[in-house]
């Protein structure tokens, strides 16, 4: 393959375009996932809709969101597939009501969500809600943290379709798990039927008895802390299938929060977050009600969480549980057919969300905010270039939502962070004012030139292709970009994407893409290739010769002729 510059530039001496190319292509058959572990059966391709964040912000209402829903089916935005009306942070009121649950400001909202919902549905669209996996929302509203099951309820209720999770004001769960002295199964009213010493426990892994000679702890148990020993108890003789109080007596005294996960009969699982002792503190009982079966039962305390990963994989891992479990709910309440949340994990990338996101939800975003500018668009696509093995069906890389249309960015960088976000299949979320695409007489403005790239069908069959595979890059040079996706039916894309200032020429061997490694194309004869941008197709070619503008891209659909 040769990367020629136009300007006859030399590369530099240790570019090496044979070395490259061998380092780059795998020959061998890269196996992908099938599918995301979170299953909730949706966004089975990459997501497609809209964001109130990226342009408007805090300057967001009721009129906003029916408008831009409108413009969405209007324009013909809805039948290319774009479908999520999502709104971002600044719906809330900054009060949650009398029953504990999120409030819409009613000042902004008047109608409430639930017929904000009803109204995008009645244009076949579906609403997409926000809040954040903290204390507060980042710009200080009431968020999710300690509320998860009555917010995921409250969503499934108003017949949300989509809830985006931020991180911001995010308490890690405590490493430090209770040193437990005894526990024991009650009756309400009646008291204690059964009562385990620390002794009486299985211990595994670092968990040991500590023979404390003073009268006030006596035995207990210690090392549950960071994931490293577990304390099982078996509880027999109980009366009947039921709900009864479990009492764990821990030994205070090191004025930490601790954290344990009770796990019943290796299935049901019980959260136990306790505030840090005071000085003066011994003992600390903690209660919680479990559901136990007649007879024998197993209880195992553990403290599953060891570092930061840990702690932002399991609470996005919980909401995105009760997510699934409030939308089944609420499909039994009313008889209706299920409405499977996607779940937006937005965790800007912090804890190697690509390695758990796909059994906490959807998608995930790998990276910090993206702004409407090139430096942040290019710099966003390059931390999510080397992430192509984490996206699958039912679970993407989320490079963030697009910014076509806004800033300054010139026609081809808006066409080139569409395309590249085609690439990467990422989930389209726009975030521009799309209400402009619709001319006074209520037709779609079809010479807008944003609307022409966002509207771009072949480009987005590329995203929405189902083998759901992101691209890779095989070849750089550091300025010019060879980006290959493969696609069903045995068909591949390719992207060659210029981040220089001047125009480039390409000279490209299309079996260098069939050989990319995933890609299903026969590595010798000849391919058919579709300009997805201008249109042309060539048949019967084995090479593709372009010129890539500055800042731009040019892309191409491949198949064996
Ligand atoms: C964070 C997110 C953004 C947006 C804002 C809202 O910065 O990453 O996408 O949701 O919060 O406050």
């Amino acid at each position: 393959m040769d990367i020629k510059n136009i300007a006859g530039k030399v590369f530099p001496k240790e570019f090496c375009p044979k070395c490259e190319i061998k380092k780059l292509i795998n020959k061998t058959r890269i196996s992908q996932r099938a599918k995301g572990d979170y299953d909730n059966g949706a966004a089975l391709t990459p997501p497609m809709g809209w964001s109130s964040w990226n342009l408007f912000a805090s300057h967001i209402n009721e009129s906003l969101i029916k408008e831009i829903a409108d413009a969405m089916d209007k324009s013909g935005l809805a039948e290319c597939g774009y479908k999520y009306v999502n709104i971002d942070d600044c719906w809330e009121s900054v009060n949650r009501d009398a029953d504990g649950r999120l409030m819409c400001n009613p000042i902004t909202f008047p109608s409430g969500i639930k017929s904000l919902a009803g109204y995008v549905n009645s244009l076949g669209l579906k609403l997409g809600i926000y809040s954040s996996n903290g204390t507060l929302t980042c710009q200080n509203y009431p968020a999710s943290l300690g509320h998860e099951k009555t917010d995921a309820e409250t969503f499934a209720s108003w017949g949300i379709e989509y809830f985006k999770y931020d991180f911001c004001h995010n308490e890690k769960i405590s490493t430090y798990a209770p040193m437990i002295c005894e526990l024991s199964i009650g009756i309400a009213n009646k008291g204690d039927i059964v009562v385990k010493k620390a002794s009486d426990a299985v211990l595994t892994g670092s968990a040991r008895i500590i023979n404390d000679a003073t009268e006030l702890h006596g035995a207990y148990i210690a090392g549950l802390c960071s994931h490293n020993g577990t304390a099982a108890f078996n509880i027999s003789d109980i009366p009947a299938d039921g709900k009864y109080i479990l009492t764990l007596v821990a030994r205070t005294g090191r004025r930490k929060k601790e954290f344990a996960v009770i796990r019943i009969n290796g299935i049901d699982e019980y959260y136990l977050y306790s505030p840090s002792s005071n000085p003066w503190e011994e003992k600390r009982n903690d209660q919680l009600t479990v559901e136990l079966k007649k007879g024998e039962n197993t209880v195992e305390i553990f403290n599953p969480i060891g570092s930061a990963m840990d702690s932002a994989a399991f609470q996005y891992k919980n909401m995105g549980r009760l997510l699934k479990q409030a939308s089944k709910k609420q499909a039994e309440i009313t008889g209706e057919e299920e409405k499977p949340i996607v779940f937006s994990i937005c965790e800007w990338g912090k804890n190697f969300p690509c390695k758990w996101g796909r059994e906490a939800g959807n998608l995930w975003r790998t990276t910090p905010d993206i702004a409407a500018n090139w430096a942040s668009i290019v710099s966003i696509y390059e931390m999510n270039i080397p992430l192509w093995k984490y996206a699958c069906p039912g679970a993407w890389n989320d490079p963030d939502m697009l910014e076509v249309g806004n800033g300054k960015l010139t026609y081809e960088e808006n066409r080139a962070h569409f395309s590249l976000w085609c690439m990467l299949a990422a989930p389209l979320i726009l975030g521009n004012d799309i209400r402009t695409f619709v001319k006074p007489d209520g037709t779609p403005d079809k010479d807008n030139k944003v609307y022409g790239i966002l509207t771009n069908r072949e480009m987005i069959a590329i995203d929405q292709d189902r083998l759901g595979m992101q691209c890779r890059r095989i070849k750089t040079n550091g300025v010019l970009d060879v980006l290959v996706k493969p696609l069903d039916k045995g068909e591949a894309a390719i992207c060659f994407f210029n981040k220089g200032l001047t125009a480039k020429n390409v000279e490209f061997d299309i079996k260098d893409a069939a050989n990319e490694g995933r890609v299903n194309l026969p590595s010798t004869g000849t391919y058919s290739i579709k300009d997805i941008w201008e249109k042309n197709e060539i048949i019967k070619t084995s090479r593709i010769y372009c010129t890539v503008q500055p800042h731009g891209v040019k892309v191409y659909r491949i198949k064996a002729d």
